[in-house]
C-alpha cells in the first residue's frame, strides 16, 4: 500500500519531544523519511527507539552554519529534502513586557524566529532545484492575538506568520508551499515555563473548552506537508478549538 508521503524526506525541527515528536511520528507514518532535529542530544538520543528516523542530527536553530552543515549532510545522505517542519521553539518567561529581561526577550526571538529564517533560508535553494517543496512553519495562537505576559514568544510567532507569507510569495510559482499552523495551548513541555496561572488562563480562552492535543497538530501538519496541500500558499492555519477570530 502506497501512502501519503511515501519516498519522501522531510527535515523536523525540535524532533525529540512534545509537538515536534508527534510530527515526526505521523509523517514517519505516512511514508516518510525522518531527518530529526533537536538542540537536545540527550532527548534527541533517547526518542530514537520510538521513532527510528532515518538521520538524528544534533542542530541548534540560532546556529546557520550548523543548519547548513545539517542540510547539506541530510541531502547528501538521502538525495533530496521534499518538507522542512520549522517546530523547534521555547516560550520564555511569563512577565509584562516592563518586567522582561531583554535577554530573553533576544533569547525567544533568536530561537522562535530567526531561527526559522535560518532553516528556510538553507533550505529553499535545494528546494528549488527541484521545483518541489512544502514548507510548515508551527507559529501560534499568540502570533494572532497577542498573549499577556507573552510578548517576546507573540512577536516572534507573528513574525513568523509574517515571514510565512512573504517567503510564499517570492515561491508561489516554484512548485514550493509555505504554510503555517496557528495552535492554541497544548499540553506538553513547553508549558513548564508558564505559571498555572498562565496556562489556565489560555485553556479558558478556549470555546472547546480543553487543551489542543499533540495528535492533532501532527495530523494536521501532515496534510500541510503534503503534495495534496497544493493550491494553498502564505496562510495560516487554525487550530485553536474556536478560539481565533481570524
Ligand atoms: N505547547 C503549546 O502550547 C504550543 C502552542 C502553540 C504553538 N506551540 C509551538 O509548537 C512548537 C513545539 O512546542 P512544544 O510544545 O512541543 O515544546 P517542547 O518544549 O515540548 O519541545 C520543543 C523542542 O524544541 C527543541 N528546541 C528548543 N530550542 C531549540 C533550538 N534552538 N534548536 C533546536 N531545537 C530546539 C527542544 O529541545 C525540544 O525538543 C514550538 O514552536 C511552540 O512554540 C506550542
Amino acid at each position: 500500500m502506497t501512502t501519503r508521503l511515501d519516498g519522501q524526506t522531510a527535515i523536523v525541527t525540535g524532533a525529540a519531544r512534545g509537538i515536534g515528536l508527534g510530527i515526526a511520528r505521523r509523517v514517519a507514518r505516512d511514508g516518510c523519511r525522518v531527518v530529526a532535529w533537536d538542540r537536545d542530544a540527550a532527548a534527541l538520543a533517547s526518542c530514537q527507539a520510538d521513532l527510528d528516523p532515518a538521520l538524528a542530527q544534533v542542530v541548534d536553530v540560532t546556529d546557520l552554519d550548523a543548519v547548513e552543515r545539517a542540510i547539506a549532510a541530510a541531502v547528501k545522505a538521502h538525495g533530496r529534502i521534499d518538507i522542512l517542519i520549522n517546530n523547534a521553539g521555547v516560550n520564555g518567561p511569563t512577565l509584562p513586557t516592563w518586567e522582561y529581561p531583554p535577554e530573553a526577550w533576544h533569547r525567544v526571538l533568536a530561537v522562535d524566529l530567526t531561527g526559522v529564517f535560518y532553516c528556510c533560508r538553507a533550505v529553499v535553494p535545494h528546494m528549488r532545484a527541484n521545483r518541489y517543496g512544502r514548507i510548515v512553519n508551527i507559529a501560534s495562537i499568540a502570533g494572532k492575538d497577542g498573549n499577556p505576559n507573552n510578548s517576546a514568544y507573540s512577536a516572534a510567532k507573528a513574525g513568523v506568520i509574517a515571514l510565512t507569507k512573504s517567503l510564499a510569495n517570492e515561491l508561489a510559482d516554484s512548485g514550493i508551499t509555505v504554510n503555517a499552523l496557528a495552535p492554541a495551548i497544548t499540553e506538553t513541555d513547553l508549558l513548564k515555563e508558564m505559571t498555572p496561572e498562565f496556562i489556565e488562563g489560555r485553556r479558558r480562552r478556549i470555546p472547546m473548552g480543553r487543551f489542543c492535543t499533540v495528535e492533532e497538530i501532527a495530523n494536521m501538519t501532515a496534510w500541510v506537508a503534503s503534495p495534496e496541500c497544493s493550491f494553498t500558499t502564505g496562510f495560516t492555519f487554525d487550530i485553536s478549538g474556536g478560539r481565533a477570530t481570524y
